[in-house]
């Protein structure tokens, strides 16, 4: 456990709904006071059949706020002032109720109101039945969360409040702490990356057969732009490059949209000359048709062959690059793991490769978890089944340990 103290104090709102978990809610609030952090905390009507507001007040050491017309709250700091007054926004616990709510983009009550109004990054733990979780319901307004950018951290696994077993409940305050990792979020430590550029290619390439028709393939570009978000949160400026997906960009990370391998290429190649770092998570198609149809091909023929020619490998042109970035590839085997991809890691001239299993059980494109082995030159890490945004956390400050060890002189 990492008890990182932030000397510039980062200010949380700490937003608590209405679950058991929400006893967690006083520890969370001493804890993030122990690390610095300035807390004020709004309460939903349900949280306060679990807990009092008095206990947050006596612990965070301002007024709980609960209600949006609140005639004498908001003549004090009103909603809006407090939306931007925070540098994060907390919600722990998070139920089904307000997941549902925020993910519809309800106003309805104080807590909900801010989630629209602020511009900080949104972090939700989740606390629920393990059944509740499970819910297609519960799922989708998960997915829409997290395509707009809002990071979900847990829930665990376990016994839970209502003597069932699995996914639901809330994470421990220290674990939610850690993951935070609020030191990189206060402006005055200086995040480890700040005043680098990192580049990042996300999502699939399509590559056209004719004006209405394309290749592809099953990426959904959650790796690649959870990992911008992370790697944004540690101070660089990050650019991803990305082929068609349905995910808008991570807060403070600059999106150039592109369609196929050769637009990526290109936008790759135009971009690369002054970045401290390069990470290829795009799933590029290996072939594109050699000559697309100008016009809808027509079902006129009884066959039809296609003519593939190879793409350019832009993760392998990058690592070329005389004084080229630090370089880090991804690499999606079904066996062999570690061989193979310590193999890709040397023919590419890579600093680092991410490498994970598809077609099992344990994770791949079109999946909400994942698991890697990280490896570099002497080097390899395990990072174990989670989500990709808990993931792409991991393997942030990884690449970032790994760069900084390289380049020991660049840092700050
Ligand atoms: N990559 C790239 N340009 C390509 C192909 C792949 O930048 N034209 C990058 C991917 O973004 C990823 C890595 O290279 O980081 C994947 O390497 P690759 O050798 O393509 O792996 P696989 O697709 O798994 O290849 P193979 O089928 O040979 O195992």
């Amino acid at each position: 456990m990492s008890t990182a103290f932030c000397p510039v104090s980062i200010k949380v709102l700490l937003g608590v709904s209405g679950g058991i978990a929400a006893y967690k809610a006083a520890e969370l609030v001493r804890r993030l006071g122990e690390r610095g952090a300035e807390v004020r905390v709004v309460m939903t009507a349900a949280a306060r059949s679990f807990m009092t507001p008095l206990t947050l007040q006596a612990l965070s050491g301002h007024e709980v706020r609960c209600d949006l017309l609140d005639p004498g709250a908001e003549a004090g700091m009103d909603h809006i002032e407090l939306a931007r007054w925070a540098d994060l926004v907390l919600v722990a616990p998070a139920t089904a109720d307000l997941m549902a709510r925020l993910a519809a983009g309800l106003a309805d009550d104080l807590l909900t109101t801010l989630a629209l109004a602020t511009t900080a990054p949104l972090v939700l733990a989740p606390a629920m039945n393990h059944r509740m979780w499970r819910h297609p319901a519960t799922q989708e307004n998960l997915a829409r969360l997290q395509d707009r950018g809002v990071r979900i951290l847990g829930p665990a696994q376990g016994d839970q409040a209502c003597g069932e077993q699995g996914p639901g409940r809330m994470l421990e305050p220290d674990e939610i702490l850690d993951a935070l990792a609020l030191g990189t979020l206060s402006s005055g430590i200086g995040p480890r990356l700040a005043g680098r550029r990192v580049l990042i290619t996300a999502g699939p390439t399509r590559e056209a057969l004719d004006p209405v028709r394309y290749i592809s393939n099953r990426s959904s570009g959650h790796m690649g732009y959870a990992l911008a978000g992370s790697l944004a949160a540690r101070g660089a400026e990050v650019v991803v490059v990305s082929g068609p997906s349905a995910l808008a960009a991570p807060h403070g990370v600059e999106l150039v949209p592109v369609e196929s391998a050769l637009e990526m290429e290109a936008a790759v190649m135009a971009r690369i000359g002054d970045c401290d770092l390069f990470v290829a998570a795009a799933a590029v198609s290996d072939y594109r048709p050699q000559a697309p149809a100008r016009q809808k091909i027509k079902k006129d023929q009884t066959e039809l062959n296609l003519r593939l020619v190879k793409n350019p490998d832009i993760l392998a042109q990058v690592a070329a690059l005389v004084q080229g970035p630090f370089t880090v590839g991804f690499a999606a085997e079904t066996q062999d793991l570690e061989a193979h991809a310590r193999t890709k890691l040397t023919a590419k001239g890579l600093d680092m490769i991410a490498a994970n299993l598809v077609g099992g059980e344990t994770g791949g494109f079109d999946r909400a978890e994942n698991a890697l082995l990280v490896l570099w030159p002497g080097g390899r890490r395990s990072l174990p089944l989670s989500p990709k945004a808990r993931l792409a956390d991991a393997l942030a400050d990884l690449i970032v340990e790994r760069y900084l060890a390289q380049a020991p002189s660049q840092d700050s």
